[in-house]
């Protein structure tokens, strides 16, 4: 049992310094967010995740854990800082440099230093070792440095900071050793020991992976609207084969994680990283697909508002990063619709907040969202929504045209009700409904997404 440092207090730093406080480790929480600390002095915690309440409650509670904007020494560091993408596609490590810097002044000869964070390979053996060498201390042979990627799911995270495998990269095997060593503690699962570049290479390659999957399937929405198939149908089918496991098309990728860390890659190897970055642009192109399909909708009834269903990046989360929704709604504000936004998870000041999604038009109820919408567009797919009644949604709208990005709703309700609906990748057969057709291929606009 030690003393450990954790800096950055988010989705990753809070759960682990939290967790680490409960398994008998003495834990100071850092965050350069002073708000943020205030909030948490007073027992406040910022994220909405399933039992992370009660655990930095009994943290905070037990003494074991404790929060301040300065780090103190420590026996170990972990650094899970954020890592966000500059508009040139490239990490941005601004975070995890001034994070080290502010380590300096309190590392001491065999500190164990993990850097969480998702950073590009080579980061932790480069730029993060050299940093740590300005303290005086030799990183290879006078620290145990280690890098070890956090993988888990927003919604599930203090499961899976528990149940899932894990592995430490060290620049040294001792860093690699210590690093598992530390987080032992409380993990569950099997922890494998490599070397820092390939552990940062193995976070990238999981999220690329999934990434490509996501775009091939977008691909195949695509495709089926052109010919005039079902993706829906046609993917539940495919997936029957028992090597065949397609995902689901949707309005793009969002969240901190998979529309950003295959840049990451990119950045390393621009050569060969061919396929990751098409898919990478396809994924980013089909929030103006889906802008496309409304507007078609739209120009039918000569109507022009629009109440939007869900801003964060996916189902039953109330993170907005990257969210492909929040694209959706500033293309449709920019091409002239008039929106309202509606997100069970997502406060109206909170969506917002420039730090989050910076949208002023979100509003606390689905009705404020849909009274005399012409369209109803689902980008989120929150639980709730599938409990929503057409009718008395209906009955507040103008036109009842229902376009459904993520295939989340009972279509069949929605039709008895009244709407039309038109979902992303179902496409319809030429013929007598061929009006009904959603529209084909993408909008030909180069314009960057409006800000
Ligand atoms: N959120 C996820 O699901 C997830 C999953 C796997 C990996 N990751 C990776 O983990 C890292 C952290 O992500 P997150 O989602 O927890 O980010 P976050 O934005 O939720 O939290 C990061 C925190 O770090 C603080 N911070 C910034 N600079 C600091 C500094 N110098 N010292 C102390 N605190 C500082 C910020 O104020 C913020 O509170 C990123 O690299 C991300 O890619 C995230």
């Amino acid at each position: 049992m030690s003393k450990i440092c954790v800096l950055g207090l988010g989705y990753i730093g809070l759960p682990t310094a939290s967790i680490l406080a409960t398994h008998g480790h003495q834990v100071v929480g850092v965050d350069v967010n002073q708000a943020l600390i205030r909030r948490l002095r007073n027992g406040e915690v910022h994220i909405q995740e399933p039992g992370l309440n009660t655990l930095v409650q009994a943290g905070l509670n037990s003494g074991k854990l404790k929060v301040a904007e300065q780090p103190e020494a420590a026996d170990a560091f972990i650094i899970a800082v954020p890592t966000p993408i500059s508009p040139d596609k490239r990490a941005d490590l601004g975070y995890v440099e001034s994070a080290a810097r502010a380590i300096l002044p309190y590392l001491q000869a065999g500190n164990t230093v993990i850097l969480e964070s998702t950073v590009p390979p080579g980061t932790t053996a480069g730029m993060f070792a050299s940093l740590l060498a300005e303290s005086g201390l030799d990183p290879w042979t006078e620290l145990k440095v280690a890098h070890s990627p956090e993988r888990v799911l927003p919604g599930r995270i203090l499961e899976e900071l528990v149940s899932n495998d894990r592995v430490t990269g060290g620049l040294t095997p001792a860093g690699a050793q210590s690093a598992r060593d530390l987080y032992a503690s409380f993990v569950q699962g099997e922890i494998f020991m490599s070397d820092a570049t390939t552990a940062e290479m193995v976070k990238l390659m999981e999220n690329t992976y999934r990434d490509v999957n996501i775009a091939l399937a977008n691909e195949f929405a695509l495709i089926a609207e052109s010919i005039g198939v079902n993706v829906w149908e046609a993917i539940a089918t495919a997936n029957r084969h028992p090597r065949v496991n397609v995902l689901r098309p949707g309005p793009g990728v969002g969240g901190h994680c998979i529309a950003v860390d295959p840049w990451f890659m990119v950045q390393c190897a621009p050569g060969p990283s061919q396929l990751i970055a098409s898919a990478r642009r396809l994924n980013d192109r089909m929030p103006e697909h889906v802008v496309e399909i409304v507007r078609t909708a739209l120009a039918k009834v000569k109507g022009n508002k629009v109440a939007v269903l869900g801003l964060s990046y996916k189902g039953d989360v109330d993170d907005m990063r990257e969210s492909p929704a929040v694209t959706v709604v500033r293309w449709l504000l920019a091409s002239g619709c008039e929106v309202l936004a509606y997100d069970p998870l997502i406060s109206p000041e909170v969506a917002a907040d420039p730090h989050h999604g910076g949208l002023k038009v979100a509003v606390g109820t689905v009705d404020e969202a849909v009274l005399d919408a012409d369209c109803v567009l689902l980008l989120t797919d929150h639980s709730p929504f599938k409990q929503l009644d057409p009718s008395a949604v209906g009955n507040m709208m103008r036109h009842r045209i229902l376009v459904d990005a993520r295939n989340g709703l009972p279509h069949a309700k929605w039709e008895e009700a009244g709407f039309t609906v038109q979902v992303l990748g179902r496409g319809v057969q030429p013929g007598p409904q061929s009006d009904t057709a959603v529209t084909n291929g993408f909008h030909k606009s180069t314009e960057a997404v409006p800000a």
